[in-house]
């Protein structure tokens, strides 16, 4: 099949739409042309010829030269509107927006069907790492069991500094927006929520689960505390922000986005800065690894790149987990280890929602304890207006898997 010539229009001309005009520029054998640039201020100044640049979206969704928008703007409305028109007007769409694509996903993959036309978003998820293309075609047919990744380059650049360098999270989070790693708002990161959406993407290419983004249970790092550090250190541990999703024995499939912690012997540890790394578990292929930058103008533009590239030889997703006959189902009867920080007043209020408890702790400022929760339970437990609460996965366990065990006093004298 010969190549298709692309004439785009890209919206947003910010840290990735400036990243893609360079890297567009030093890729001369991809025959594309940059015809119109649609920004949201006119008297910024750009790094490229004022001609290509207009705020008039119509110039780019009206035009019929233009068969490709690239969407690289920071407002998930917007973009969810001029990614609709260009689909629906016949334009293959490129975009990094995974918010907008979280929260539209069954739409978006109702208009593709439809309409036939491509949609690609490589760089929405993992940035460089090229996740959704291997988890769509190369674990077609090898039966994923499980996914971890962290697969948000501020908080994990920010759980970096925080350990290696003993800043605070807030004196870390200053140095990741100085070095442009986080997004506008950060709360999006620092929140969890970004690692959702990224979440609720690769949900839809590794298992054919297409779930809305408040349908999966997530915390931030915005909440760790020093004990939390404190208990790391003692332990040898890192913390992470991980995205997990696991199969359960029934074939539904469990999903949560939780701060984590990791030893040296798991992949992750060693995933630091603003590194994103995903572990895949299958059944025939065991573990495998990905790993790459996760943030920045370049990484983000190169899976831009990648995905335009794959537009010139008619590249679509198949979407076909999605839509074999088999759905699997959202599962909230996972449980997990945790450890759980809260504050003095309610130190034992928590520990009825646990299905065994291993460890308590308490000094003058707060306490923690270790057990064996439901995610169902946990998730209750953090609506519990009030208290402040800070829980950090140290294990899944699987159904049937959990013993009683006695509180202990190990985690006192190892933290002490
Ligand atoms: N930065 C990263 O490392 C990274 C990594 C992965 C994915 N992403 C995603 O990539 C997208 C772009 O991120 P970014 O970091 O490049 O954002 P950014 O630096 O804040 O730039 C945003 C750009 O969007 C333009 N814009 C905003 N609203 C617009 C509208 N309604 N119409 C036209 N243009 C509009 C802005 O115009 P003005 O220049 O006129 O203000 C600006 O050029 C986001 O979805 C982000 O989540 C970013």
């Amino acid at each position: 099949m010969s190549r298709q010539e692309l004439t785009i229009g890209l919206f947003g001309f910010g840290c990735v739409g400036t990243g893609l005009y360079e890297v567009l520029a030093k890729t001369p054998t991809l025959k594309t042309t940059l015809k119109t640039v649609c920004i949201k201020h006119p008297h910024k100044s750009r790094k490229a010829p004022d001609h290509l640049f207009t705020t008039d979206p119509g110039a780019i969704l009206n035009d019929p030269d233009i068969n490709v928008v690239v969407e690289l703007i920071d407002d998930a409305d917007s973009a969810y509107a001029i990614v609709k028109t260009a689909l629906l007007s016949g334009k293959a769409v490129v975009t990094a927006n995974k918010k907008m694509l979280a929260e539209h996903l069954e739409e978006l993959l109702a208009i593709q069907a439809t309409t036939g036309v491509p949609l690609l978003y490589e760089a929405a998820c993992c940035a460089s790492i090229p996740i959704i293309r291997n988890l769509e075609e190369y674990y077609d047919n090898d039966l994923l069991e499980s996914i971890q990744g962290i697969v948000n380059g501020s908080t994990n650049y920010i759980l970096t500094r925080a350990l290696e360098d003993n800043l605070t999270m807030n004196a870390a989070l200053a140095q990741a927006q100085a070095l442009g790693y986080a997004e506008s708002n950060p709360i999006l990161d620092t929140g969890g929520f970004d690692a959702k959406y990224k979440l609720v993407i690769l949900l839809a290419h590794a298992f054919g689960l297409v779930v809305r983004p408040e349908e999966v249970f997530h915390c931030g790092i915005d909440q760790i505390g020093q004990l939390e550090w404190d208990y790391a250190r003692a332990h040898n541990l890192k913390i992470k922000l991980v995205a997990h999703a696991y199969k359960t024995p029934g074939g539904s499939i469990s999903a949560f986005v939780l701060p984590t912690f990791v030893a040296p012997d798991n992949k992750l540890y060693g995933v630091d800065d603003v590194f994103n790394g995903v572990v895949t578990q299958t059944c025939f292929a065991d573990t495998q690894f990905f790993m790459g930058k996760g943030a920045g103008a370049y990484p983000t533009a190169s899976a831009v790149l990648s995905d335009i590239s794959a537009l010139t030889y008619h590249y679509r997703y198949e979407h076909k987990k999605y839509n074999s006959a088999e759905r699997l189902t959202p599962a909230e009867d996972i449980q997990l280890k945790v450890f759980l920080r809260h504050d003095l007043a309610h130190s034992t209020q928590f520990k009825r929602h646990f299905e065994s408890i291993e460890a308590c702790f308490t000094n003058r400022d707060a306490g923690y304890l270790i057990g064996t929760i439901t995610l169902a339970a946990l998730q209750v437990l953090m609506a519990h207006p009030g208290a402040s609460l800070s829980p950090i996965a140290l294990e899944v366990v699987h159904p049937a898997a959990v013993a009683w065990t006695q509180p202990t006093a190990e985690a006192a004298v190892l933290v002490s």
